[in-house]
C-alpha cells in the first residue's frame, strides 16, 4: 500500500538536504525518510530540518534505510558525486551510474511502486539508467531535467522584460546540460511573443540578448560552482515544484526528462520536452513547435546523449 503523505530522499549532500529543507516547508508530506552512505551525515540533516518543523509543516522525518521505501509516493535520488570547477556534468557518468547500481536495486527489491525522481547528474542519463534498472512503468521514472534551466531563463528574461518570471512561458529543452538549447520560436509573456514584449521595453537587439541569455543559462551552474563550488538552493525548489506537481495531480506543464518513444523523431533515451507531470508521474508530453534550427539543437542534444548511454555498462 502506497503512504501518499511519505518520501524518501536517497543522498543528503547539499542538493538531499535542501531538497529535504524546501519539501518540509511544503506541507506536501507527514513523513520523510532520509537515506545516505553516509548514516551520520542522514542523522545529522535529519535532526537539523526536525528542528525548524515547529516553525513549518509538522511531519516525521529521520534518517532510515531501504526497507523504509516500500510505501513511499515518491523518492528524490540525489546521491551521487558532483561536478567539481571545470567539470562538465557528463563527466561524472561512470561514477554515478556504479552509484545508481547500488541504489536503484534495492529500491526495486523494497517493493517501491510509486514516483522516482532523478536530480544527480548527469540527469539524462541516470534517468535513462534508473528506468532500465528500476522495472518501474516508464512514466513513473522522471528526472528533473531542465525544469531548473528553465526557472533560470524565466529568471533572466524576466528581469530583462521587467515582468514577473512566473509570466514568461519559454522553455530550455534537450539535456540538462551543454547542448541545451532555449526555445525561443514559441516565448512569451501573457501571450505576446517575447520579441514583441522586448521591443515595447525598448529592446530591439533580439538575437545577441536570445544569445546572451541561453549562454548565462548554460552556464549559470559552472559561474556558481566556480564561486561556492556546488548549486542546491534552486535545485531543491525545482524538486520542490515537480513534488508538488505530482502528489496534488496538477497536470502542470514542466520540462522534465523522460524516456521519448517516438516525439520529434527521437526514441530509447531521455531527455527534457514540456510534459504534463501528475500523481502518474508523465501524464503525456507536449509537442511544442519548433523551428529548424531548434529542431536541429534538439538533435544534436539526443545525439550527444545517445552517444554516452551506448558508452555506459548499465
Ligand atoms: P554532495 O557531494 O554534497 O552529496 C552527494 C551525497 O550522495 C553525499 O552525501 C554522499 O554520501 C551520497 N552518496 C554517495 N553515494 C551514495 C550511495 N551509494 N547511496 C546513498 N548516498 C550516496 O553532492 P550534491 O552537491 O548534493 O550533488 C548531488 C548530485 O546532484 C550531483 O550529481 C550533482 O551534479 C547533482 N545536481 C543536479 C542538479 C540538477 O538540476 N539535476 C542540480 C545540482 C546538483
Ligand atoms: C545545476 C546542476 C549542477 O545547477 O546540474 O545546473
Amino acid at each position: 500500500m502506497v503512504n501518499e503523505k511519505k518520501v524518501a530522499i536517497v543522498g543528503c549532500g547539499f542538493v538531499g538536504s535542501s531538497s529535504a529543507f524546501a519539501l518540509m516547508q511544503s506541507g506536501l508530506f507527514s513523513e520523510m525518510v532520509l537515506i545516505d552512505v553516509d548514516k551520520n551525515r542522514a542523522e545529522g540533516e535529519a535532526l537539523d530540518i526536525a528542528h525548524g518543523m515547529t516553525f513549518a509543516e509538522p511531519m516525521k522525518i529521520y534518517a532510515g534505510d531501504y526497507s523504509d521505501v516500500a510505501d513511499a509516493a515518491m523518492i528524490v535520488v540525489t546521491a551521487g558525486a558532483a561536478q567539481k570547477p571545470g567539470e562538465t556534468r557528463l563527466d561524472l557518468v561512470n561514477k554515478n551510474v556504479n552509484i545508481f547500481k547500488s541504489i536503484i536495486p534495492e529500491i526495486k527489491k523494497s517493493g517501491f511502486d510509486g514516483i522516482l525522481l532523478i536530480v544527480s547528474n548527469p540527469v539524462d542519463v541516470l534517468t535513462y539508467a534508473a528506468i532500465k534498472m528500476s522495472g518501474l512503468p516508464e512514466g513513473h521514472v522522471i528526472g528533473s531535467g531542465t525544469v531548473l534551466d528553465t526557472g533560470r531563463l524565466q529568471q533572466m528574461l524576466g528581469a530583462h522584460v521587467e515582468v514577473d518570471p512566473r509570466d514568461v512561458q519559454a522553455y530550455v529543452m534537450g539535456e540538462h546540460g551543454d547542448s541545451e538549447f532555449v526555445a525561443w520560436s514559441s516565448a512569451q509573456v501573457a501571450g505576446v511573443p517575447l520579441n514583441t514584449f522586448c521591443e515595447l521595453h525598448g529592446h530591439l537587439e533580439h538575437e545577441a540578448a536570445e544569445k546572451r541569455i541561453a549562454e548565462d543559462v548554460k552556464n549559470s551552474a559552472y559561474t556558481i560552482i566556480e564561486k561556492k563550488h556546488a548549486t542546491y538552493y534552486g535545485v531543491a525548489m525545482a524538486v520542490k515544484r515537480i513534488c508538488t506537481a505530482v502528489m496534488r495531480d496538477e497536470q502542470t506543464v514542466l520540462p522534465v526528462s523522460s524516456l521519448m518513444v517516438g516525439e520529434y523523431g527521437l526514441s530509447d533515451l531521455a531527455i527534457s520536452m514540456p510534459t504534463v507531470v501528475g500523481r502518474d508521474g508523465v501524464v503525456c508530453r507536449v509537442p511544442v513547435p519548433l523551428n529548424d534550427d531548434e529542431q536541429h539543437e534538439l538533435t544534436a542534444s539526443a545525439k550527444a546523449l545517445k552517444d554516452i548511454i551506448d558508452s555506459v555498462d548499465f
